[in-house]
């Protein structure tokens, strides 16, 4: 196996997070105007529609993401709202070629979340792709099977095999064990076209003998597509996480190296934490393949044009909102040129796929003089090089993806930070 120091040394990882840093409390804090929609779309241009469903079962202490226990009379309320958001887009213009669902675990009702993908098939006959997320818990449901046929992608929470890190992580008690789950896997996959396994790499006690275990039950399952996330710590989520289930930062480097020489091989990697069976997976990580994507829902995300959309983390804030008219947008934020292109240089980074004509034909700019500080940064890190036999296109490197999975990591807790201050308002009374 190769030495994990030349993926980059630690003194680089440290430093590019304190650049990420930087410009993410430069860039990801929001205008105080309070919207009452989003802005129509503009002719020409491709959007894709993500609906969050924030409700769990039971609640994970490392989980970053929007969440509320269920209950049912609000998650019932809620659908129904869902929907309606989904109306206002069609008659703002809005057309969609594919539906992310996200959550949360977005099956909580399965009878709501089949009317939803219907009510948003019938409303945008354009939808080619919905993509669902889930836990193994909901895999022996005697109507999980119901979604076949409506769902394209179903994405499931696995994060890892180990019974000690199952039980680290409370999710042994809740959702079975390694044996359990790779059991219901073998069933469920079968009903979907594409079915991806979520992992997580970074938890303490995770050597290199529990990550190749985990990795071997990943190839005897062979699902079409693998997601490999290193562990998060935001400022959700420190206080139950760090020193705790967190390993070390210096452990990561070494971990990536393993996935790289043992599902790299295996697998086509499509982004820095993506891997698929083919080289065309249809949805896999939303943000890279849609540059504008249209967010419904609580606590859901929007990039239109040059800004950033944010809807209201508030349960009883999102109904009112929909109930009066309004959708659940409240808040923006703008960027100017340059943070447009360095956003889109991290997404083509960590995509794998950084071309010169994307940057020329899209943005109107030549990339080596837009971005030279950012380009020539890369180069001396190892990051990227030019392809010989297509001046377009440059190779990123194994280390460029470690990179582009350090920057992303950065990028997506400070995503966080602002769910974090978003939530912080909050009352029982919200949720
Ligand atoms: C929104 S969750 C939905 C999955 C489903 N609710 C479950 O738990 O099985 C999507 C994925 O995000 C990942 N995730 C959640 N919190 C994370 C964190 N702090 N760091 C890295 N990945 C995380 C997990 O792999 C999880 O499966
Ligand atoms: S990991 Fe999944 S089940 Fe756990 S809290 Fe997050 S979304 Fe919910």
């Amino acid at each position: 196996m190769a030495d994990h120091e030349k993926l980059l040394p630690d003194w680089m990882i440290g430093l590019t997070d304190r650049i990420m840093n930087y410009y993410i409390e430069k860039n990801l804090n929001l205008d105080s105007v309070i919207l009452d929609r989003h802005p129509e779309p503009q002719p020409g241009h491709e959007y894709m529609m993500y609906a969050h469903v924030p409700f769990c079962h039971t609640l994970c202490s490392y989980c970053t993401f929007h969440r509320f226990l269920f209950k049912e009379y609000k998650a019932r309320e809620y659908f129904i709202n869902l929907r309606q958001e989904m109306q206002m887009a069609k008659d703002l213009g809005y057309e969609f070629t594919s539906l992310y669902i996200g959550g949360g675990t977005t099956t909580v009702l399965e009878d709501e979340l089949i009317k939803t993908i219907e009510h948003a098939r019938t409303l945008f006959p354009t939808i080619k792709e919905v993509s669902c997320e889930t836990d193994p818990a909901q895999l022996v449901s005697p109507t999980f099977k119901n979604l076949k046929g409506l769902v394209d992608r179903m994405s499931i929470g696995v994060q890892s095999f180990d019974d000690n890190i199952l039980k680290m992580t409370e999710r042994y008690e809740k959702f079975g064990s390694g044996q359990e789950i790779f059991e219901r896997i073998q069933y469920a996959k079968e009903l979907f076209p594409t079915f991806n396994v979520d992992m997580i790499f970074g938890f303490r006690g995770q050597d290199e003998g529990v990550l190749t275990r985990d990795i071997e039950l990943l190839t005897q399952l062979n699902p079409r597509q693998i997601t490999t996330y290193p562990l998060m710590v935001t400022s959700q989520t420190k206080c139950s996480v760090r020193n705790t289930i967190a390993a070390p930062s210096s452990d990561l480097a070494k971990q990536y190296r393993i996935i790289l020489d043992t599902l790299g091989k295996q697998y086509n990697q499509l982004t820095s934490w993506t891997f698929g069976r083919t080289n065309d997976e249809g949805i896999d990580e939303y943000v890279v393949d849609h540059d504008e994507y249209l967010g419904v829902g609580s606590g859901s995300f929007s990039f239109l044009g040059d800004s950033l959309y944010v809807n209201t983390f508030s349960l009883r804030r999102y109904h009112e909102r929909i109930q009066s008219g309004k959708m659940g947008v409240e808040r923006r934020r703008t960027f100017d040129k340059h943070s447009v292109l360095q956003y889109r240089l991290l997404l083509g980074l960590f995509a794998g796929r950084l071309s010169r004509k994307y940057f020329r034909e899209v943005h109107g700019v030549n990339l080596d003089r837009a971005l030279w500080k950012e380009m020539m940064g890369m180069r001396l890190a190892g990051a990227i090089k030019d392809d010989p036999n297509d001046p377009d296109r440059l190779i990123v490197t194994d280390s460029g993806k470690f990179l582009g999975l350090v920057m992303m990591k950065a990028f997506y807790s400070g995503m966080d930070n602002i769910r974090a201050a978003l939530r912080k308002p909050l009352s029982s009374s919200d949720m």
